[in-house]
């Protein structure tokens, strides 16, 4: 449905979007997730058409965009800063798309009332902006491009106002109407908890570039680079030199020992420094030395972080400044770590757990 073809945008000299392909299915739901700054807002205007591309090619159903004006493209964005029309009352503010479209008045007030449902503000219609606080507004926003069923919603941290608790619930109804109305998504957000439970495929962004696109669990697991790595999740990132034990890759790990390489070490040559990361799922711990040949190290268990029935352990081991981070899941009631701040453990892990990142 959308084709980015090395799509480029600059402001001066600054380099806000640089050379972004990216290919979105018509019915994705489709994230771009970066911190601040990464160029996130200004892909979305590009798609848009309020902003012009320095250089590259925005295509929609196959159509090249460079010149329709924004209201002819088959679009609606629902901006960062949740616009919505001061001098007009709730309904009209969501209706608005609908009065121009010429929809009978009968049909509209059906439409709005269900929108006025959805978005749990029922009773809220002769309100104006005034007398809404800046959640409220935003979920206005997000009604009034919905109610017009677009092919394409581009949405630009359209929950970022919310609390916790209404946020969630947004997120799933969003998801659930992006389902049932088989509309395509382009999500943007700095949240990778959002990006992640939401999203069909999620691409990176930083620095204006796209680092990585997958599945979020594809971006999870095989994380590229030690920023995706970083974004998506806790990992504990270790350097490495690469060793050839015969036909074998083994690897030098700072702070773990000499361990064997998976297929994750495919085209990695003998004495290259990389990255060895783990995810803290990926790590066990025990009080004994495990028996067998065995992947453990000794450490030390410096803190842990209760959650519930998950929790992380935060484990010194020699040769490595960093602690190395355990997820650990317990059952109901117990607490197995309990008072074990400062103890010997053995941290272990499974070789299949293992990946390799780009230093990036
Ligand atoms: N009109 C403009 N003129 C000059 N620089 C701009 C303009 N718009 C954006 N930029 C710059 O381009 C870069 C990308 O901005 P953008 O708004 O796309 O970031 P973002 O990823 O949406 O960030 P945030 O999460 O904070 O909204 C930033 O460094 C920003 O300062
Ligand atoms: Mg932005």
């Amino acid at each position: 449905m959308i084709s980015l073809r090395s799509v480029c945008k600059s402001f001066g000299r600054m380099q806000a979007v640089n050379d972004v392909l990216l290919e979105i299915a018509a019915g994705e739901f489709f994230s771009l997730l970066g911190a601040s700054g990464s160029g996130k807002t200004t892909l979305l205007r590009m798609i848009a058409g309020f902003e012009a591309v320095t250089s590259g090619q925005i295509l929609i159903d196959g159509q090249p965009m460079q010149d329709t004006p924004p209201h002819l493209r088959p679009i609606n964005m629902v901006f960062q800063n949740y616009a919505i029309f001061p001098h007009l009352t709730v309904r009209d503010n969501i209706a608005y798309g609908l009065r121009r479209l010429g929809t009978p008045k009968a049909e509209q007030a059906r439409m709005v009332d269900a929108m006025l449902e959805l978005i749990a503000l029922p009773g809220y219609g002769d309100r104006r902006a005034h007398q809404l606080s800046g959640g409220q507004m935003q979920r206005v926003a997000l009604a009034r491009a919905l109610i017009l069923k677009p092919k394409l919603l581009l949405l630009d941290e359209p929950l970022g106002a919310l609390d916790k608790h209404l946020r969630e619930q947004m997120q799933m109804e969003l998801r659930s109407l992006q389902r049932q109305l088989g509309i395509t998504f382009v999500l943007v957000t700095h949240d990778q908890e959002e990006a992640l439970t939401l999203s069909d495929r999620v691409a990176v962004m930083a620095n204006g570039q796209v680092t990585q696109v997958d599945t979020p669990s594809g971006l999870y697991d095989r994380s590229r680079t030690r920023q995706v790595a970083a974004f998506v999740g806790t990992m504990n990132v270790f350097d490495a030199t690469v060793r050839t034990d015969g036909s074998a890759r083994i690897a030098d790990v700072a702070g773990l020992g000499v361990m064997a390489l998976n297929g994750c070490s495919q085209g990695r040559a003998n004495g290259e420094r990389v990255l060895v990361a783990l995810r803290p799922e990926g790590l066990g711990l025990s009080r004994t030395k495990p028996a067998g040949p065995a992947h453990a190290v000794a450490g030390q268990l410096q803190a842990r972080q209760y959650l519930g029935r998950r929790q992380l352990l935060h484990v010194k081991v020699a040769g490595r400044a960093a602690p190395v981070t355990v997820a650990t899941a317990a059952a109901r009631g117990e607490d197995p770590w309990s008072g074990d701040e400062g103890s010997p453990v053995w941290l272990t892990w499974a070789p299949d757990a293992v990946s390799i990142l780009d230093p990036t």
